[in-house]
């Protein structure tokens, strides 16, 4: 862990141990730029975590530096934001750079290229004075747009030589060049303009990493980064799902990169580095890569958060609760994320909790989640959870079921999170061949290699049991009654899973219903022809039609009492259902 500690320079800025966290487009910036207590704090907090290099997102494409008419002017209160995000990381003994990239509506304001570059030259270098005036320590460029593989290689090379050379003419901090080309060009490509940008004076190269690649494997880029190490004296700032300090430390130790880019490992646990510096890796909450809080909310235009951390953005909010006056007795019913949650935030603010949970372990739906191939970090959703609630000494009883409530031990609150079960469909009696459900398939570890089977259902939850099937070797079709599959799962993770089923033994069929089943044959009727058939489905079905919520029946009746949230109100995403948990549990 030494080398992940050891001071390292960017150019001639020395940096106090080798963690970088990325630009990260957080959706926290009002409008006016005027009072961003949320974006500070979330910097600040990082900071005081004890990254050593924060680079702030891009202020680009706003009106941040930008009129309406796409004017190259700084927002008047853009300078004084400068000023107190230098201000607030330096006092937390940290450095600062901006991210200086995504002028796309200066870009878009032509349709001539050469006009664009230099609108964005120009806006890049008003940036870098006011970064200067302000405090920064360093810049980084992200080479998203100005090194498109459509444009004339030694044009392109020529505009990267005078963009640096213009920004080093007025601001003589140290450069950072975020790669764009990746995707793009090939491998040779890459390190021809890693070798260009460093004869224009680059000061380090940062590997990028696209949305779509965020789901892959923790270290996936870490050849990119050898490879660039190779070709330039520059330093290298690794990044691509480095989740875990023994990760980059190894990285570090074997020459592979100089520093280590942090980005979502950062949004789950601020205080990773120093954490890892203390030797308490056990205490460290690690990002799952479930992108559910940050890559899918930035995708949607929300705000990001993080499911192993719901203070992103709500850094003093969720550390500073307020004291309750009356402490009450809250039974939880559900040890899910949603009950788990729940009773996490109830307890820290001074409630007396008990939650009970029917099975002999917490975690609910994450512990399937993560058993579908590459998902096995989710396990981390319960484990910190289990970790929050023992520390915040919440009494929980496994092994137990709410099915009736003495007088006496009559809670002032019960919170109802007891999740949902899948729903069944009814048109299957007939058949002689094994019917599970995709959890129970998800969960059991069984093979079903007796034949072909057949999924009903793609949505997210069918293509995953699909894929878990597939990967134990059986040969799967998947029926989808609408037109559109995995309509309940954001882009970058459908196309991803899409991905991975490919030269897999799935074949898909959409808009086709099921009609009924005898025996191992399934009558399916295609949509739009009408026209039916038989597939024969030896190896058994597994359906994934959705799921319906679970209310213990002897509940009823407590209305004044009871809150019921997660799935066990409308069955849907993880960080929806912690969500929720948390809005109660801040409210009783
Ligand atoms: C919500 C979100 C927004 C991002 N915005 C930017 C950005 O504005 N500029 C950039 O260069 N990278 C951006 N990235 C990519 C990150 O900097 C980082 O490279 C990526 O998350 C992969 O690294 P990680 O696995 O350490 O998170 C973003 C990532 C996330 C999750
Ligand atoms: S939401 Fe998921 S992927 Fe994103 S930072 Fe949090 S744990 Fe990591």
């Amino acid at each position: 862990m030494d080398t992940l500690f050891s001071r390292g320079f960017i150019g001639d800025l020395e940096l106090a141990n080798r963690i970088v966290m990325p630009a990260i487009k957080t959706g926290f910036f009002n409008e006016s730029f005027g009072a961003n207590e949320r974006y500070l704090d979330f910097l600040e907090a990082r900071a005081r975590g004890g990254a050593a290099l924060l680079i702030v997102e891009a202020f680009s494409g706003n009106h941040m530096i930008m009129g309406e008419a796409g004017e190259d002017v700084l927002h008047e209160n853009a300078a004084a934001l400068m000023q107190e995000l230098a201000g607030r990381v330096h006092a937390a003994g940290a450095n600062i750079a901006l991210q200086l990239g995504q002028a796309a509506a200066v870009q878009d304001a032509s349709p001539d290229r050469e006009n664009n570059r230099q609108a964005v030259m120009q806006v890049f270098v008003g940036l870098a004075e006011a970064a200067a005036a302000a405090g920064f320590d360093a810049l980084e460029i992200q080479g998203d747009f100005c090194g498109k593989t459509d444009y004339d290689p030694v044009s392109r090379d020529l505009y990267y030589k005078n963009l640096f050379a213009s920004i080093h003419e007025k601001v003589k901090l140290p450069l950072i060049y975020r790669l764009s080309e990746t995707g793009r060009g090939s491998l040779d490509d890459v390190l021809h303009v890693c070798r260009i940008v460093e004869l224009a004076g680059a000061a380090a190269i940062h590997i990028p990493v696209n949305p779509w690649q965020t789901l892959e494997p923790p270290g996936f880029l870490i050849p990119l980064a050898a490879a660039v190490k190779k070709a330039v004296r520059i330093p290298v700032i690794a990044a691509g799902r480095i989740n875990r300090p023994e990760l980059a430390a190894e990285l570090l130790k074997h020459g592979a990169a100089d520093f280590i880019s942090m980005g979502r490992a950062l949004l789950a646990d601020p205080e990773l580095p120093r954490k890892a510096e203390r030797g308490c890796l056990e205490q460290i909450r690690p990002c799952t890569g479930c992108n559910e809080g940050c890559i899918n909310r930035y995708m949607a235009g929300e705000p990001i958060t993080c499911v192993q951390n719901l203070a992103v953005g709500r850094e003093k909010e969720l550390s500073d609760l307020p004291e309750i006056q009356q402490p009450k007795k809250i039974l939880v019913a559900g040890g899910g994320p949603a009950g788990m949650t729940a009773a996490k935030y109830l307890a820290k603010r001074g409630h007396c909790v008990r939650l009970v949970e029917k099975l002999p372990q917490l975690g609910g739906q994450v512990n399937i989640a993560a058993l579908v191939p590459g998902k096995q970090d989710y396990r981390f959703i319960t484990t910190c959870l289990e970790e929050d609630l023992s520390s915040g000494g919440v009494e929980i009883s496994l092994n137990t079921s709410l099915t009736s409530l003495r007088e006496e031990e009559m809670p002032d609150v019960v919170i109802v999170a007891s999740g949902s079960e899948a729903k069944k469909l009814l048109l299957l009696y007939g058949l002689t061949v094994p019917v599970f459900s995709a959890r129970e398939i998800i969960l059991s570890n069984s093979f079903m290699n007796n034949g072909q089977v057949l999924v009903i259902g793609a949505g997210l939850l069918g293509l995953e049991a699909a894929y878990t099937l597939a990967t134990r070797g059986s040969d799967v079709v998947v029926v989808e009654q609408e037109q559109e599959i995995a309509r309940d799962g954001p882009p970058v993770y459908k196309n991803h899973l899409l991905k991975k089923l490919e030269g897999r033994k799935v074949k898909i069929l959409t808009g086709t219903a099921i009609l009924g089943g005898e025996g191992a044959k399934i009558k399916l009727q295609n949509l739009l022809s009408g026209e039916t058939t038989y597939l024969c489905a030896g190896g058994g079905v597994v359906v994934a039609v959705g799921a319906e919520p679970v209310c213990p029946e002897k509940l009823q009746g407590q209305n004044d009492k009871l809150h019921v949230i997660g799935d066990a109100r409308l069955p849907g995403k993880i960080l929806a259902a912690m969500e929720e948990a948390l809005v109660l549990a801040l409210k009783l």
